[in-house]
Order: structure tokens, then C-alpha cells, then sequence
């Protein structure tokens, strides 16, 4: 089985995290975004990879060779010389998705993160005999997705509308696909949106199914919603794979420390944080709701929450960092700051408070 990952896009929303790195190569739980979709994929069979992309392959591809070895998989890339939306990639990649067996291929939005429930959507696209079936999940505010009102006892998707303005329902479209070869023959080479040139015509054929996804679901592409995932991720993993969590006196709830983190003594740590590989957090601080990617230093009795701490940046002795504050690559916190909400962009160095949310630039 085959599988493109819409890759493409700047990732402003993630800025200043992707102006390091493309968004998918972003660590999420200590890991790129894009290797837990791989993962998932590899591990109900697919062979090859396709990775729709318009900005830097170089960096992905280079990044990926290891782990092509690693996991046993094919991963080749697709490059536009425009931005062709949700749909155009896939007719630009037609002759990499379809070979002779007639089979299904996956497509995955690049930052939704879940379970990837991908065997029972196998069985599920088998059941209905349709072209497409689509994974839905609820949510409370569903304006900013893709609403899905569908029959409940089939599935059959009766109505898909990106982005609503008005209520439609709350089962929203979850970045998740799997669809028959069939589906490219309704795919022009140009710019266009699966989401509202595709989808709608395939509903109207009666083609269109949808499954709700079992577990938790979260599109990470914006900070909060980055820091909200964490808390969903690391709750399922939990209950799946309890052991991968640390324990221990210092910490509360759920916390993903990488086993070349050194931890100081009398720190208090969790809930919902990740510690990624060679970080060092000193004596008596305090963690919680937060991501701390590779490399970073956070000084004694220092307090982070709710932020993410950028690869190789530092934080102070007393220094209070909270608020949805985002720090990019190589940032260093000076003693005793406070920060509200700081958005810093990468090699800052912050030597006076941020009182109220901003951009540092
Ligand atoms: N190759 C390529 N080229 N990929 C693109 C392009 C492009 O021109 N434009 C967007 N993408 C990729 C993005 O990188 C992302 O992985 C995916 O297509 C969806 O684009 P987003 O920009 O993240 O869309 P969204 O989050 O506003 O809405 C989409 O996702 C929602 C779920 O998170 C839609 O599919 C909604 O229907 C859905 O509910
Ligand atoms: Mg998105």
C-alpha cells in the first residue's frame, strides 16, 4: 500500500519554530511530527511514502534517508513549483499512488496527530464499497475545520463543508483519507482544494464515507493547540505504553523526559510536559504544560508552563516563563525574567520582562 502526506505550506501559524525547521520535522513528544505518521503507516503495512511538498525537500528528504533504513520504507518526494492546495498534489503524484494492483491509498493532512486508527479504516473503506472514506471527529468549535454531516448508521457523507460560517454540524473532517485510484480521475493539475472542489462532488455521487475516529485527535499546527495535543497524546499514551512514562518523587502526571535528560534535584515536574534529548534542567525548578525540545538549559529554581522552549535555548536562575510563551532556536532567558506570552524569534537574547503577549523580534 501507498501513502502522500501533505506536507506542503510555510507553517506561519508555528513560527518562530519553523523558521528553523519545516513544520513537519518540528518535535512533537520528542519526536517529528511527521515520523509518528510514518510510523503509524509503516506499521499496517504500507511500503511507500510520497511526500507532497513546495518548500525546502532538500531538508526533509536528508532528514528522512536514516529513517528510511531505520523503518524499512520507501519515502520519495513530490515537489510543485506552485502551491497546488489539498488536491493538486495528488494528480502531480498520480503515477507514484497508482500501480497495477488497483489498491487504496492513504493521504494525511502533516499535522493532525492521533492514534492513527489506519486498520480500522482498512475495514471500514472495505464495508462501504464507496470511492473515499474520510476520518471525523467532534469538536467544539468547528467553524475552523472541514464539517462533515454524514448518516449516522452508514456513514454516507450527505454534506462536506470547509470552514462553515454558519452551523452545520459538529463532526469535522480530521486530515485523514483513504481513497481509491478513482478519486485522481476527478483531479485537474492545477491549484485546488480536496476539501472544496473534491469532496463535495463525491458526496453528491453518494461515494463519500466517514468513520469517527476512535481516541484523541488534535491538528498541532498552532501553539496552543500544539500544547493541547501534548496533554491528549501523552494521556493515550498512558494507556497504551505506560512504561515509555517517567516516575518518580518529582513528577506529577504525565511526563516524557528522553533518556539523555539530566534532571536536578527538588524539581517538580508535570503535568503534560516533554523533555527532549541532551536537555539539563537544574535544581528546584518547575515544569509543567510545556514542550523543551533538544539542548536546552533551564537554570536553577526557574519556573516554565504552558510554553515551548526551543532547541538549544536557555532559561534563567528565577526566571518565570508562562503564557503561551514560544521561544525559537538559541534563545537565552536572562536571570530572574519574566516572560507573558513572549513569541521570541530564534538567537534572542531576552534581558529585559515581557509583560503582556508579543513577537520579539
Ligand atoms: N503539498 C502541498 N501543497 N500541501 C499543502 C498545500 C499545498 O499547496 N496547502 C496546504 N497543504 C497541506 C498542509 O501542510 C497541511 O498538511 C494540509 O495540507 C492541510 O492544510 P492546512 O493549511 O493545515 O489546512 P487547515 O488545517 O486549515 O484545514 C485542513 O485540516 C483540517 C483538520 O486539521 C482541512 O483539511 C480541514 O477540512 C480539516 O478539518
Ligand atoms: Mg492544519
Amino acid at each position: 500500500m501507498k501513502a502522500l502526506i501533505l506536507v506542503g505550506g510555510f507553517g506561519t501559524r508555528l513560527r518562530p519554530l519553523t523558521l528553523s525547521v519545516p513544520k513537519p520535522l518540528v518535535e512533537f513528544a520528542n519526536k517529528p511530527m511527521i515520523l509518528h505518521q510514518i510510523e503509524a503507516l509503516k506499521a499496517i503495512g504500507v511500503t511507500e511514502v510520497v511526500l507532497a511538498i513546495n518548500y525546502q525537500p532538500e531538508v526533509m528528504l536528508n532528514f528522512l534517508k536514516e529513517f528510511e533504513e531505520k523503518l524499512g520504507i520507501k519515502i520519495t518526494c513530490s515537489q510543485e513549483t506552485e502551491p497546488l492546495g489539498t488536491a493538486g498534489p495528488l494528480a502531480l503524484a498520480r503515477d507514484k499512488l497508482i500501480d497495477n494492483s488497483g489498491e487504496p491509498f492513504f493521504v494525511l493532512n502533516s499535522d493532525v496527530i492521533s492514534e492513527y486508527p489506519l486498520k480500522e479504516m482498512i475495514e471500514f473503506h472495505k464495508s462501504h464499497g464507496g470511492e473515499a472514506s474520510i476520518m471525523v471527529t467532534k469538536v467544539d468549535e468547528p467553524s475552523k475545520y472541514g464539517v462533515v454531516v454524514m448518516e449516522e448508521k452508514t456513514g454516507k457523507v450527505e454534506r462536506f463543508v470547509e470552514k462553515p460560517k454558519l452551523f452545520v454540524g459538529n463532526k469535522i473532517n480530521a486530515g485523514i483519507y483513504l481513497l481509491n485510484p478513482a478519486v485522481l480521475d476527478r483531479i485537474e493539475l492545477r491549484p485546488t482544494s480536496i476539501e472544496k472542489e473534491v469532496f463535495p462532488k463525491i458526496a453528491a455521487d453518494n461515494k463519500l464515507f466517514a468513520m469517527v475516529l476512535p481516541g484523541f485527535w488534535m491538528d498541532i499546527g498552532q501553539p496552543r493547540d500544539y500544547i493541547t495535543g501534548l496533554r491528549l497524546y501523552l494521556d493515550s499514551l498512558r494507556k497504551r505504553y505506560s512504561t515509555k512514562l517517567a516516575s518518580g518523587p518529582n513528577i506529577v502526571g504525565n511526563v516524557l523526559v528522553d533518556e539523555t535528560a539530566k534532571i536536578g534535584e527538588g524539581c517538580l515536574i508535570g503535568p503534560d510536559v516533554a523533555i527532549g534529548p541532551g536537555c539539563v534542567v537544574e535544581a528546584g525548578v518547575r515544569l509543567s504544560r510545556c514542550t523543551v525540545m533538544r539542548g536546552v538549559r533551564i537554570k536553577k529554581h526557574a519556573c516554565v508552563a504552558g510554553s515551548i522552549i526551543g532547541w538549544h535555548s536557555t532559561v534563567g536562575q528565577w526566571a518565570r516563563v508562562e503564557n503561551m510563551t514560544i521561544l525559537g532556536e538559541d534563545v537565552h532567558v536572562g536571570d530572574e525574567i519574566y516572560s507573558n506570552g513572549g513569541v521570541v524569534l530564534p538567537h534572542k537574547e531576552i534581558k529585559s520582562s515581557i509583560l503582556k503577549p508579543e513577537i520579539v523580534m
